[in-house]
């Protein structure tokens, strides 16, 4: 007898449906899995053939053959034990399961029979949502997560008999449904405030003006000055989440296995912090079993690299072109797959090996070869991706006395919301999100400044000696300056503080 169910894979952060196909037939016993399935597939025999017989079922003695189809597809992961249990159980007639064509199976079993947590349960559920598929059997501790697909009935098991006695009508089992809107909600609350950070008025006017235009920013200062403290706080000023780049950002934890039962949906701008040891594919993604990496688990979010020359240079090298194209390809034998990567890259890093050179309070100890082979550390490609650079100072002792708190983070982030959607509206049609990431033909068609302005930048090129990168950093930035004071134009006093924050060019990259 043949069987037929279905199940689902993924490829790079989307999934597809996969048909179980199971043949039983008389002749030599035996069990084989075909359809290209990779070695945790193939070893799923011996946990089938457990779970079916610990759950007081028989094991046909017959021969077994399960197709999964497409067969040109590699096939990864233990999610396939489930489907493949039931096709055999459906096969030698233990069981009949209603619906087959419009329900999907995924879940990993034990001996016992229990089912376990898998990873990627988000996109396997949106994707057979969107071929047609209207339920799906999951284990229990993923059924939150898969619940997220609004319109699709999600039923969670903690075992194989659970499913079996669900098809037999000796205990049905029901559809759990989850509250988007209060996940959501949780969008709104953050540990971090920027009214703890005292005084740095002119650190926070760069980080508002990098939230509202998703700019990248580096941020320079001798230690102690508060550049962790600041950068932890960003995520809390940027604009809130939609469903859409929540959902995004939810399918690459949830191939990464980092999502907990109990917070089903990212609902929080990502703020990853990976430790400076952190290996090239760590960074950016990859491994024999291709993963997300800390840039694409940062997507819609802030990637903090934390004392950035101590970062190793190949793995920031690697990092360069996803940075910029707000995605990343990684190439195997198995297949290359796709993961977005858009992210606010923040920095930060001492301005010499001692950490003082241009306070105003302590001497410098550093020779002047010592600071310059420091910074040489970071790739001048690399800088040039980092649209604003600020010194931080160390904060003053009157300012950090200061009873009176700073702004809320609430009041600064509604004005980088209002920011941005004069740029969303503005790039509706064009395919861009914020000023950041805006083509040179865009540019073009955004950015021209006023002539007074024009005349300012002109002056300004040839007596810092920019590059042309830096040039068209300075007028993005401009961009999202002019935006944040509602101005349709870009004017001189918009091209005059963009150029403030590339000063540092000329004092400590030359
Ligand atoms: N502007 C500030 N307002 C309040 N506290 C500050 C400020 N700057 C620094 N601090 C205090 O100093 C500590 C050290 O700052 P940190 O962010 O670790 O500095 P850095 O990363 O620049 O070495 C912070 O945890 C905070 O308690
Ligand atoms: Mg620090």
């Amino acid at each position: 007898m043949i069987s037929k169910l279905s199940s689902t894979a993924l490829y790079g952060i989307d999934g597809f449906v996969v048909d179980v196909e199971t043949d039983i037939s008389n002749g030599l016993p035996g069990f084989d899995i075909v359809g290209l399935p990779d070695a945790a597939v193939k070893e799923s025999k011996e946990r089938i053939r457990a779970a079916i017989k610990n759950t007081g079922l028989a094991m046909p003695s017959k021969r077994i053959t399960v197709n999964l189809a497409p067969a040109d597809i590699k096939k990864e992961g233990t999610h396939f034990d489930l489907p493949i249990a039931l096709g055999i159980l459906a096969a030698s007639g233990q069981l009949e399961i209603s619906d087959a064509d419009k329900t999907v199976f995924f879940g990993e079993l034990s001996l016992s029979g229990d089912l376990r947590r898998i990873n990627g349960a988000l996109p396997m559920a949106i994707s057979a949502f969107q071929k047609g598929i209207k339920k799906v059997f999951v284990p229990k501790d993923n059924v939150k997560e898969a619940a997220v697909v609004e319109g699709l009935e999600v039923y969670g098991a903690e075992n194989l008999k659970e499913i079996l006695q669900h098809f037999t009508n000796q205990a049905r089992l029901s559809p759990v449904s989850v509250d988007i809107d209060e996940m959501l909600k949780e969008s709104e609350k953050f540990v971090y405030d920027f009214k703890d950070v005292k005084g740095q008025a002119f650190v926070k006017r760069a980080l508002e003006i990098a939230a509202a235009g998703g700019h990248n920013i580096l941020l320079i200062g001798p230690p102690g000055s508060g550049k962790t403290m600041i950068a932890k706080r960003i995520p809390s000023i940027l604009p809130s989440l939609s469903f859409d780049e929540s959902l995004e950002v939810t399918k690459i934890h949830s191939i990464a296995g980092l999502l907990s039962e109990n917070s089903p949906l990212i609902a929080k701008r990502p703020f990853r912090h990976p430790h400076h040891t952190v290996s090239s594919a760590g960074l950016s993604g990859g491994g024999t079993h291709p993963r997300p990496g800390e840039i694409s688990l940062s997507h819609n979010g802030v990637l903090f690299l934390d004392e950035l020359p101590e970062f190793r240079r190949d793995a920031l090298e690697a990092m360069r072109q996803p940075l910029e194209d707000g995605e990343i390809t990684i190439t195997r034998t198995s297949g290359s797959v796709t993961y977005p990567c858009s992210v606010m890259l923040v920095a930060s890093m001492n301005p010499c090996p001692c950490g003082y050179y241009g306070d105003k309070t302590k001497e410098c100890t550093c020779s002047q070869t010592q600071i310059m082979k420091y910074m040489s550390k970071i790739s001048g490609p690399l800088l040039d991706r980092i649209d604003l650079h600020i010194e931080v100072p160390a904060v003053k002792y009157e300012e950090l006395e200061a009873k009176e708190s700073g702004e809320t983070s609430l009041e600064i982030k509604e004005r980088v919301s209002a920011a941005r959607n004069v740029q969303l509206e503005r790039y509706k049609d064009s395919g861009v999100y914020s000023n950041s990431q805006l083509t040179p033909a865009l540019m073009e068609k955004y950015c021209t400044p006023e002539p007074e302005a024009s005349e300012l930048l002109h002056q300004a090129y040839n007596s810092l000696g920019l590059s042309a990168r830096a040039h068209n950093r300075i007028l993005k930035v401009a961009r999202t300056i002019a935006d944040l004071a509602g101005e349709k134009n870009i004017k001189l006093e918009h091209i005059a503080e963009a150029i403030q924050y590339r000063a540092l060019d000329k004092k400590f990259f030359n």
